[in-house]
């Protein structure tokens, strides 16, 4: 061969690399290129759970992709990802200390199957291997890696945002756990900011050195670290907007909107996406703008996100007491304010919702990328594109800055930037989803891809 094999390593292997049906997303469409093209691996959990744990690997091909997936015992499945990965850091991560629980039964946990995950991906493993860690399940899989005497590149790319130092030390191993990273090669981040705050700590709390062209040095381990903001597959996506599905949703859509202003949000029903301060900043402008108020609905789609963690069940039982009390409030005859819609649609029925919405609602209190943004501005008529409101705290917001950004723990700013954007004109309309289209296009997943690989490709290995 003369490309080195691609083989990425991810909590969650996307299912949909089965391809063909055209419903796979982004990030499968991009990764599954590269995987096919160097005939590469993607590695992970299944999703299922087993009686007892044995490593054995369920190896697919498929459309010339290989997936290999592990099953994982309860106790894994509750202690590394209900536990470590979506109470401690999950929360962490996002500026939720108040909701980081910090059990050492979830540590261990989490240990144990970041050891696990290279104790059975290894046998697939090759000498000249690019190696791609995804996301905070796996932080400590390169160290894990290493251990076992991989030489290999070694890459990480979190999806998620970086915490301010301040934030991490209230982690009882935050030392440990960044210690962990300079066992790969490079680091990416969405934003540059998470480039920023990890410097911060690698400064702040290693003492580490920090050299040109981001490269960080700690105890004679070096790591780069790079920003890297993952994108969609925006060709695709258009196409999708464009195509049979999408224009039967959007057609079906106008009929029930029965000529009124749709502003739609999508999002995983999760505390970080900020819905209960957006329900109340469309409340606010509701108040505020009774004669128009009948005029427009919010179409809210958030379909239920890992269900047995508590302060997941707690996000669902407020809004669903909060839409019921501001379309109680509000409501008459033959209208109601909001649709809250507790279920997931696949991708080419959302570009039709997408395309049919006025005004994309993307108010998330922290998120590491946030895709939906860039999927709404990607399906939008050329013509007479909506406008998107978008989070400051997204890391999209570096890059969508022509979108209207709002502080999402302000429901008055909600209410005004839904004012200014039913008020905004055509050309303006049309100016800023041009400039938000120019970045979407430019930087889509497979530069994303490319940025990565290339970084981990021309570094030297540790
Ligand atoms: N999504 C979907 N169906 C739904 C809701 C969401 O396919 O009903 C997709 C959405 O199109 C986007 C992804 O899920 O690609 C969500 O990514 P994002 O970065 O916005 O948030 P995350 O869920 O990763 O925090
Ligand atoms: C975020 C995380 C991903 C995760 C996804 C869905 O995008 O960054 O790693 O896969 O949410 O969450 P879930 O817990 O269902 O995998």
């Amino acid at each position: 061969r003369d490309m080195s094999r691609l083989i990425i390593i991810s909590n969650r292997v996307s299912a949909t690399t089965s391809g063909g049906s055209g419903s796979q997303g982004g990030l499968a469409v991009a990764l599954s290129a590269a995987l096919r093209e160097s005939g590469g691996i993607w590695f992970g959990w299944s999703g299922a759970e087993t009686q007892k744990f044995t490593g054995h690997i369920n190896l697919q091909r498929n459309v010339g992709v290989t997936t290999a997936t592990i099953d994982l015992e309860a106790q894994d499945i509750d202690e590394y990802y209900n536990g470590y990965a979506n109470r401690t850091l999950w929360p962490l991560f996002h500026f939720r200390t108040d909701l980081a629980e910090y059990k050492r039964g979830f540590a261990g946990g989490y240990e144990r199957v970041n050891a696990r995950f290279a104790d059975t991906v290894s046998p697939l493993l090759e000498a000249d291997d690019l190696i791609w860690v995804n996301d905070y399940h796996l932080m400590p899989l390169g160290r894990e890696l290493r251990q076992r005497g991989w030489k290999n590149r070694i890459g990480f790319f979190l999806h998620i945002p970086w915490p301010p130092m301040r934030l991490l030390l209230s982690l009882p191993s935050h030392r440990e756990l960044v210690e962990s990273l300079f066992a790969y090669d490079v680091i990416g981040f969405q934003t540059h900011d998470g480039v920023e705050t990890f410097l911060d700590y690698a400064r702040g709390e290693l003492h580490a050195d920090i050299g040109d062209n981001g490269v960080v040095t700690h105890e004679g381990q070096s790591v780069r670290v790079i920003a890297c903001p993952i994108g969609i597959d925006t060709a695709d996506f258009v196409i999708s907007a464009n195509g049979p599905v999408a224009r039967e949703v959007h057609r079906r859509m106008r009929i029930s909107a029965n000529d009124r202003t749709m502003i739609i949000g999508v999002d995983r029903l999760d505390y970080s996406k900020g819905l209960q301060e957006r329900f109340l900043g469309y409340e606010r402008f509701l108040a505020a703008h009774p004669s128009v108020q009948e005029d427009i609905f919010l179409l809210q789609i958030a379909p239920p996100s890992r269900s047995d963690v508590q302060s997941y069940q707690e996000i669902r039982a407020t809004l669903d007491g909060l839409s019921g009390r501001i379309n109680g409030e509000f409501a008459d005859a033959e209208w109601v304010p909001i649709r809250y819609v507790n279920k997931g649609y696949p991708r080419e029925q959302l570009a039709g919702m997408y395309r049919a919405a006025r005004i994309g609602l993307v108010t998330p209190l922290r998120d590491g990328m946030n895709l939906v943004a860039k999927e709404y501005v990607a399906a939008q008529d050329p013509q007479n594109p909506g406008v998107l409101i978008l989070s400051r705290f997204a890391g999209a917001a570096e890059q969508l800055t022509d979108a209207l950004l709002v502080n999402p723990h302000s429901p008055e700013e909600i209410a005004d930037a839904l004012a200014g954007a039913l008020a905004m004109p055509l050309d303006e309309r049309v100016a800023r989803w041009r400039a938000m289209m120019d970045n979407i296009e430019q930087e889509d997943v497979i530069w994303w891809r490319r940025k990565f690989t290339d970084a981990l490709s021309n570094t030297l290995s540790n």
